[in-house]
């Protein structure tokens, strides 16, 4: 999609509670068009509660969210979904076939996945076209997350979040995902913001990373600001003493 603006979503002093607990604080920045960033910070740091506010699924307690320009509450929940796909380690499927588990988002919208849709998609994700009619429980964890992605692609989202997509997969699976990440960032110039306790990953995948702790945004900036972080704060998380 031709982009006229440079924020793919934008926050301003954002804060949420449930509770009386207040899980984000004053979250202010932006996540850039067309990159990838990495977003890391200890267990609890509230990135997850994060990417339910920025897919629309809980509205904050003040201050507000613009994707794409638009105040998120503008938009339709059907579009703003559309617009903005999740894929989460555990990569929820139904049980049936890997056709099935791909046409689910168009079927849920009561339109149908071509076949020929369905194996382009697998083959960008590097999946063998003969997978389609396998069952689901088959497939290795690698496998289902690489479907997982492919799935949130059928809707050709602008914006996709991924949390901890990595986390339960073997090295090469992980280096297999991290590839296919960065082609898809490639080929559609999807703007990417992806959770990850992995460090190494964050720095090398990423263009810009945010890094949270205990529900504020502590640092932002290029990847490589965690070679260098300039608060002790996160100099502490990086060096493992705080994750
Ligand atoms: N629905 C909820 N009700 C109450 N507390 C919640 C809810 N959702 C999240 N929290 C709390 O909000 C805080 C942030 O949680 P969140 O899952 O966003 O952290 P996270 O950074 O994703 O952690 P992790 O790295 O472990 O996934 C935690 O203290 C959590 O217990
Ligand atoms: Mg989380």
């Amino acid at each position: 999609m031709a982009a006229t603006f440079t924020e793919a979503v934008q926050l301003k002093d954002v804060s949420y509670s449930v509770d009386g607990q207040e899980i984000l604080k004053h979250v202010t920045g932006v996540f850039p068009e067309g990159k990838i960033t990495t977003l890391v910070g200890p267990s609890g740091a509230g990135k997850t509660s994060l990417f339910r506010l920025i897919n629309g699924l809980r509205a904050p307690s003040s201050g507000d969210i613009f994707v794409q320009g638009k105040p998120i509450e503008e938009y339709n929940p059907v579009d703003l979904r559309r617009k903005v796909g999740v894929a989460l380690q555990s990569a929820t499927m139904i049980s049936g076939s890997v056709y099935e588990n791909l046409a689910l988002p168009l079927k849920l919208q009561e339109k149908q996945l071509a076949e020929e849709d369905a194996q382009e998609l697998l083959d960008l994700v590097g999946l063998k076209e003969d997978t389609l009619d396998q069952n689901i429980k088959d497939l290795s964890g690698g496998q289902r997350q690489k479907l997982s992605i492919a799935r949130t692609l059928v809707n050709r989202p602008d914006v996709l979040l991924l949390d901890e997509i990595t986390a339960s997969l073997d090295r090469v699976s992980q280096q297999d995902i991290e590839k296919l990440i960065v082609k898809i960032n490639q080929i559609y110039q999807t703007t990417m913001i992806w959770i990850t306790h992995n460090l190494q990953q964050a720095r090398d995948i990423g263009d810009y990373t945010w890094v949270m702790i205990a529900g504020e945004v502590v640092e932002t900036g290029e990847s490589s600001l965690l070679n260098n972080p300039s608060t002790e704060h996160v100099r502490q998380f990086v060096r493992g003493e705080d994750s």
